[in-house]
């Protein structure tokens, strides 16, 4: 058995070591927000965070996880920059069929958590690897610049 911190609460869970963490997030203990793209790292779409810091979860171990703090989409809007994030994202209509906007909005929370005034070039930089079939990267980037603004 493997212990877990998600979202300020403790999960006890029978995870192979080398399950992918979007495993044991999705799987055993139900936390079906965080979404499964490519299962390679290419597409973001798996996006937590481990101590604040946006980490691919398709592509990390169970047992790489240590007592790192996990935080998946359900629970970022209880953060500072994660409530912010939320709240562009939601007066700017940034979602459009919505599959990769779980990973989109924890890779901003996770930018702007460290860097509150990112410029374009942060944003790109940090948002590089979350893909949207849709197409939604102007409003993303809008909302980030916006989100950024009250962070
Ligand atoms: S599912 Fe993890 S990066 Fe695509
Ligand atoms: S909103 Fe459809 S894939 Fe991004």
């Amino acid at each position: 058995m493997t212990t877990f911190n998600i979202n300020g609460q403790i999960h006890t869970v029978d995870a192979p070591p080398d399950m992918p963490l979007l495993w044991v997030l999705r799987d055993l203990v139900g936390l079906t927000g965080t979404k499964f793209g490519c299962g390679i790292a290419q597409c973001g779409a798996c996006t937590v965070h481990l101590d604040g810091v946006a980490v691919r979860s398709c592509v990390l171990p169970a047992a790489a996880v240590g007592n790192r703090k996990i935080t998946t989409i359900e629970a970022v809007g209880t953060t500072p920059a994660g409530q912010k994030v939320q709240q562009a994202w939601r007066q700017l209509d940034v979602v459009q069929c919505g599959y990769c906007q779980s990973g989109q909005v924890m890779s901003a929370a996770s930018l702007l958590t460290s860097n509150p005034n990112p410029t374009d070039a942060d944003i790109d930089a940090a948002m590089a690897g979350n893909i949207c079939r849709c197409g939604t990267y102007n409003r993303i980037r809008a909302a980030i610049k916006q989100a950024a603004k009250g962070v």
